[in-house]
């Protein structure tokens, strides 16, 4: 993959995370890649198709890849960057991409813009999602709905914000109680059959389920306490690297759907306020619907 810059820092260089210097950069490119966005809403022309009929991308999606990957490699030329749009479609080739990138030092995650589907449709609920790993630590996350204008950001043991203002996560300790959000992702095969049998389960015992379309926000949703859980099979490390940081940093729980810790290759992924946590991984399980 042409997008990843080998890392030339000497090992033997103290260890230092000054993750402000990083964040700031983050939150620059985030804003400046969503304004772009924003500013194209219903002027796509291209429309292509990547893993399937269903899966979709736009210039408008290249576009703001290139602007991050500008944005970010003028600050830290050395850095590598794993993005969507330089990565080919497929399971096989995100886990290969991944192996790759991991090795460097500092990675950043790039979504250009998560909820493509809903850009193209004029559906105002699409995000920028940007994160840095520091030896494979997610540091710095940041994601921008440039629609709403709200800037999430969370700096690793700093907490998380919207706009300056510190993000929890809900306090609901019942699915009775609780609003669920999911992802129905494009693919048919493992990912569908999964959400119909984890709907027919999960649907009678919550208080209401939303598909939004965007990952990256429903999980800053839930680092914000606006739904008590988020879970979707199937997802690539730049959907969700950003938003697992959030949700962490807001004092939630984030694991793969059997339960086992959350790391960045995890593609099948449940994000809580902790308290239902075990209620959601226990419900997949019981409908065979964990994606495994
Ligand atoms: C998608 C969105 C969607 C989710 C899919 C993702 P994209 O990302 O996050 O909500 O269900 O799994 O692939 O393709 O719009 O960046
Ligand atoms: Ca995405
Ligand atoms: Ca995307």
């Amino acid at each position: 993959m042409s997008s990843l810059n080998p890392n030339s820092r000497n090992e033997r260089e103290p260890y230092v995370v000054s993750s402000k210097g990083y964040t700031a950069v983050a939150i620059n490119a985030a804003a400046k890649a969503g304004e772009f966005i924003k500013s194209r809403q219903g002027t796509v022309k291209e429309l292509g198709t990547k893993s399937s009929a269903q899966d979709l991308v736009t210039e408008v999606d290249k576009g703001a890849e290139q602007m991050i990957r500008r944005l970010v490699l003028t600050h830290y030329p050395d850095h590598a960057i794993l993005g969507e749009e330089g990565v080919v479609p497929g399971a096989d080739a995100v886990t290969a991409a991944l192996e790759e990138a991991k090795e460097n030092e500092f990675l950043w995650i790039v979504d250009p813009v998560d909820g493509t589907t809903n850009f193209v449709h004029g559906f105002p609920f699409y995000a920028v999602s940007i994160a840095l790993a520091v030896r494979g630590e997610l540091t710095v996350g940041v994601i921008y709905d440039p629609v709403r204008d709200e800037m999430f950001v969370a700096e690793k043991g700093k907490g998380a914000y919207v706009h300056g203002v510190k993000t929890a996560v809900s306090s609901e300790t019942s699915l009775g109680d609780s609003l669920i959000a999911l992802g129905f992702p494009p693919d048919r095969q493992v990912a569908q059959p999964a959400n119909l049998a984890a709907l027919q389960n999960i649907l009678p015992k919550v208080r209401g389920i939303r598909a939004g379309g965007s990952a990256a926000l429903h999980l800053a949703y839930v680092a914000a306490g606006r739904v008590s859980a988020y879970y979707e099979v199937g997802l690539s490390p730049w959907d969700c690297a950003a938003g697992v940081l959030l949700v962490k940093e807001s004092g939630g729980q984030v694991t793969d759907t059997q339960g086992n810790p959350y790391h960045i290759g995890t593609r099948h992924v449940v994000a809580s306020n902790g308290h239902i946590h075990e209620d959601i991984v226990s419900s997949l399980k019981e409908a065979g619907a964990t994606g495994f």
